[in-house]
Formats: C-alpha cells, sequence, structure tokens
C-alpha cells in the first residue's frame, strides 16, 4: 500500500487506523444486514441459492469499486453465504507460482478463494489462474530444457472472489473467467444514515435523525469513512459528556476535522485549489499535481478524484485533470477567461 503523507486518516478510506478489533463486529455477518446496493445484493443472493440448489460452487466473482465500499466484507459474506470455507490471499502476496499452487490445492470442495488487490497479481503467476478458473486444473511445468515436463494438478471446484479498486488493470483473459463482475458505487446518503443508525446502535450511543443526515453527507459517499467520522464524532460527544449527538454537535466536531459543510476534506480543498490557482484551472497531469501536494500519485487516483469526479468538481481528460465550473463555485473564485491562462 503506498503511503499518504499528507492525507488525514480521516479521510483516508483504505486506512484500517483506530479501528479497534471490537469495532470490526461493524463488519455485517449477513447478507441482509449489507446496506444499500439493492440490486447488486439480488443479483449475489439468486447466484447464492442457485449455486446451493445445485449443490455446486458459486461462479468466480469479481468486486470493483473505489476503497471502502464494502469489497471485503462483500467477499466474506459470500463464503458465509454459501457455507464454504474461504483463503484469503491478496496480489503482491503471490509473488512465486508455488504459493498459488499451494493455497489451491489445500481448499476444500467448493472452496473460496479470495484475492484482494487481484490488479496486483504478477503475470508469471495469473497464467495458472486461467486453468484454475475455467476447468479446475493447474498445468505445472517440472524442470527446464530438454527435461521439462508438465504435470495436470486437478483442483476440487472452487470459487474466486477477486476484489480491486483498479479494474482497468485487469486483462481480458482474467476479467472474462468472471462469472460475475460486480461494481460498487459511492452510497446515496440516505443509505450511510441507515448505515451509520446500525453502527450508532452497536457503540450504544444516541444520534439524532439530523445528526445522522450530517454525518452521511460528509462521508464522501463511502462506508468506512462514515464509520470513521461517527467514532470521531462520539468521541468528541463523550468528552463534552453531550448525548444524544446533535447536529451542533456533529458541526462542532467537523469543524475541529477540518470537514466543512458540503463535506469536502481538508485534502480535497487543497487539490481543488491547486488545479485552480497553480494551474490556472488545469489541465494538469497527474504526476505534476502529486509533486505540488506532496502526495503519491496512487493516492490522488484512488482516493481523492473518484469521489471529486463523481461530485462534478474536477474532469479528467486525456490532457490531464481540469477543474469544472462548480470547483470555481465551491473554492469562491472567479473561473478565468481563456486567454488568461496561457499568461
Ligand atoms: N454496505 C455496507 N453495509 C454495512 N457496512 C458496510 C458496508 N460496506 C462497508 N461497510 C463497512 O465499511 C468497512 C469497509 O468495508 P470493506 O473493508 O469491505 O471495504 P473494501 O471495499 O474492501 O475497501 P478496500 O478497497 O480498502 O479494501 C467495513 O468494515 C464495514 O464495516
Ligand atoms: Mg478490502
Amino acid at each position: 500500500m503506498p503511503k499518504t503523507p499528507a492525507t488525514s486518516q480521516t479521510l483516508d478510506p483504505r486506512s484500517m487506523a483506530g479501528e479497534p478489533p471490537r469495532e470490526r463486529s461493524l463488519r455485517p455477518a449477513h447478507l441482509s444486514e449489507f446496506v444499500g446496493q439493492d440490486t447488486l445484493k439480488e443479483n449475489l443472493s439468486i447466484m447464492i441459492r442457485a449455486a446451493r440448489k445445485r449443490g455446486e460452487a458459486l461462479e468466480h466473482v469479481l468486486l470493483y469499486g473505489p476503497p471502502g465500499l464494502g469489497k471485503t466484507t462483500l467477499a466474506h459474506l459470500l463464503a458465509r453465504e454459501t457455507g464454504a470455507e474461504m483463503i484469503t490471499t491478496s496480489g503482491p502476496a503471490l509473488e512465486r507460482p508455488s504459493e498459488m499452487v499451494g493455497l489451491l490445492t489445500s481448499l476444500k470442495p467448493r472452496g473460496v478463494f479470495f484475492i484482494d488487490e487481484i490488479h496486483r497479481v504478477p503475470r508469471s503467476v495469473e497464467e495458472y489462474l486461467y486453468g484454475a478458473m475455467e476447468d479446475f486444473r493447474l498445468d505445472i511445468l517440472l524442470d527446464r530444457g530438454p527435461a521439462a515436463r508438465s504435470v495436470q494438478l486437478h483442483l476440487h471446484p472452487f470459487t474466486l472472489i477477486g476484489a480491486t479498486t483498479r479494474v482497468g488493470l485487469l486483462t481480458s483473459p482474467l476479467l472474462g473467467r468472471f462469472g460475475f463482475s460486480a461494481h460498487l458505487d459511492f452510497y446515496p446518503s440516505e443509505h450511510l444514515a441507515q448505515l451509520l443508525r446500525r453502527s450508532a446502535a452497536i457503540f450504544g450511543v444516541a444520534l439524532t435523525p439530523e445528526a445522522e443526515q450530517a454525518i452521511a453527507r460528509c462521508s464522501r459517499g463511502t462506508p468506512r469513512v462514515a464509520n470513521r467520522l461517527l467514532r470521531r464524532v462520539r468521541d468528541y460527544a463523550e468528552v463534552k459528556e453531550i448525548s444524544p449527538i446533535s447536529v451542533e454537535v456533529v458541526d462542532a466536531a467537523f469543524s475541529l476535522l477540518r470537514i466543512d459543510a458540503r463535506g469536502l476534506h481538508e485534502m480535497d480543498r487543497r487539490l481543488l485549489a491547486a488545479i485552480v490557482e497553480k494551474f490556472a484551472g488545469g489541465p494538469v497531469g497527474l504526476g505534476t499535481l502529486a509533486a505540488v501536494l506532496g502526495e503519491e500519485e496512487d493516492t490522488l487516483e484512488d482516493l481523492l478524484e473518484p469521489f471529486l469526479i463523481q461530485q462534478g468538481l474536477i474532469e479528467r481528460t486525456r490532457r490531464g485533470r481540469e477543474a469544472t465550473r462548480r470547483a470555481y463555485e465551491f473554492l469562491g473564485v472567479e473561473p478565468r477567461r481563456p486567454q488568461e491562462r496561457l499568461l
């Protein structure tokens, strides 16, 4: 995972920091507790029931979308709902084919093999996945040169679940072998408010409906951020001994966290201001922007941009990133005329 030097952990949906084991209990234990993503849940639940009825392994599933939207949670739920044992690994952990062969051969019949960050599986390892996914077979080459021979290993039928934030980096042979690809999108505020209600009940804290909505609006459409903001607001309310948590308490806690009324975090504002003020609204290349902000390119691309694009604040063009008219409105700056950009 790349470093995120200047990005606050509150904003970073990838960060698991401050998520003590007790609070991992926020993870839904059943598909019915998984908030929102209704069409996706229905599709998955039909696949699960059909596989169960036929006594077969669930088809291979790819889960993709921005960080913190529930890919890992869904992978666990799929295994649980099919009653399958799950072996978990990640793209970077599968350095050599032998590691993957070891894991695949230890899978029980109809087991789930979960590869997180599947876009980071090395190509030499990925090639073994093709036969494993298609025919539950591994063709292993022993020795080299004239002594080379290949042996075939038969695997139990299994389900591969892959998760990625970068579906564009997957090769087409790999993509083509998934029976179902599920895109997780940002959650609307109503769903985040529902999620916050559930989390608040688990924490045993009382929130007014307005406070719930205020946190939901500032959660960047992301469950992991919503839960983290709830924890920060809970801390604030506990220290100040205030209950139930009202919208005023949320506002006070957010202003300390430097989250503004529109839900933009400090890092969002820095990025928008850099495009608008330093590059006259863009276009500006990702590398240049990352250097100016002191951030990794991956952080900008994975973490900040998807939400800012979804909010219509920036556009990703072939020539680089551009601020939209809306971004100028957000920053309270007049858009420059095109000729001024040339100066
Ligand atoms: N739909 C949901 N309903 C309830 N809780 C959710 C939902 N989606 C995510 N969460 C909560 O948000 C947290 C983050 O979800 P998860 O770890 O599954 O995200 P992810 O998509 O795998 O992120 P990453 O790309 O960083 O691996 C979980 O611990 C879970 O508590
Ligand atoms: Mg995950």
